[in-house]
């Protein structure tokens, strides 16, 4: 405990402040402190699924990320599972697309058969369907339109819908993403009454209006044609409002709490976590991912130790699960 004071030219003060560099002198050392470790555990991979056979085309913006047919997402499944990645997240591109997003609860729609088609291979990767409308509306809006609203309570009946289909197909976890009131509850009565009790319900429960989406639209081919989504996502403004959102989620049946985008909502995953104490989800978006891509691709950043220190700072901040596009990459380096 008490190290002998020396003289010495300093006064013999050397002693007498807190070495903090002691514990990081050794890599040894410093994994012994580490209080936050990243798991491929932690993973959930995100899927654009597209009609067709054999199609594999490269998302520009997102370098690595690519829109497959069934056939090629069924493939890429298999490797996601041997790098030991448990999940993924699916978004599904229709063949056709109309004003009420019919595409979204075909019962033989593009995301009903790939969940079919990958249950069939891989059972023991836990698929997860993200719940929206705005990949099959003709304009790009998350509901049914009427003059320039977007009208909350038709289409939280029509997400219900989508979502049972879903879970008739075979997913595992239902994730609706679209941000109107009701929707867990309308989506756990749903399940509930046709014998789907089991199916958990992640929700984007905090999910903001984000400029960090542009690349994922061109991805999911879901910009929207006119206005834009600030009447039910959150003005990146407001961290009391997510508390909010969040509660109303947990309330009406959501096992899993999510926070969207991750990296500028550090601060509400950390206070979503601190104040309800469930599983929380956060999701690395498109545009934190192709921002890393850019500057690697201009020399400007090392990606890899970049990609790790985002992801580890996510899960430092409170998320237990990260959807991030950098899933494959990152299980390889652990
Ligand atoms: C909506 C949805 C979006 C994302 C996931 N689900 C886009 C939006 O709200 O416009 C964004 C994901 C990303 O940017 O990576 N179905």
């Amino acid at each position: 405990m008490n190290t002998p004071q020396k003289q010495s030219a300093l006064g013999g003060i050397e002693n007498s402040f807190r070495r903090h560099r002691r514990t990081r002198m050794t890599a040894a050392l410093r994994s012994m402190v580490r209080e936050t470790e990243l798991s491929k555990n932690d993973f959930i991979y995100p899927l654009f699924v597209v009609p067709g056979n054999k199609v594999k085309k490269e998302v520009s913006s997102m370098p690595g990320v690519f829109q497959m047919s069934i056939d090629e997402t069924v493939r890429e499944c298999v490797e996601v599972r041997n790098l030991g990645i448990p999940a993924i997240i699916l978004f599904g591109i229709p063949e056709h697309k109309d004003e009420v997003g019919s595409g979204a609860y075909d019962p033989n729609g593009i995301i009903q058969q790939v969940v079919r088609a990958i249950k069939k291979e891989i059972p023991e990767l836990v698929v997860i369907t993200d719940v929206c409308l705005c990949e099959y509306t003709s304009h790009g809006h998350c509901g049914i339109v009427k003059g320039d609203e977007i009208v909350n309570d038709i289409s939280i009946q029509l997400l219900a819908k989508e979502a049972l289909t879903h879970a008739q197909a075979g997913a595992d976890i239902i994730a609706p993403s679209d941000m109107f009131d009701g929707r867990v509850k309308a989506i756990r009565t749903i399940l509930d009454a046709n014998d789907f009790q089991n199916i958990p319900i992640m929700s984007y429960a905090a999910k903001y209006a984000s400029g960090f989406y542009g690349p994922f639209r061109e991805a999911a081919e879901s910009t929207p044609q006119f206005g834009d989504r600030r009447s039910h996502q959150m003005d990146p403004a407001n961290s009391d409002e997510a508390l909010r959102e969040v509660q109303t989620d947990i309330e009406e049946g959501a096992d899993i709490v999510m926070v969207k985008p991750a990296l500028s909502y550090l601060d509400v995953i950390r206070r979503v976590k601190d104040t309800f104490h469930m599983p929380t989800a956060a999701y690395n978006v498109s545009g934190e991912y192709s921002m890393v891509k850019a500057a690697f691709k201009l020399g400007w950043i090392d990606e890899q130790r970049v990609m790790m220190e985002i992801l580890t700072s996510i899960k430092r901040a409170g998320a237990d699960l990260i959807l991030t596009y950098h899933a494959k990459e990152a299980a390889k380096l652990l």
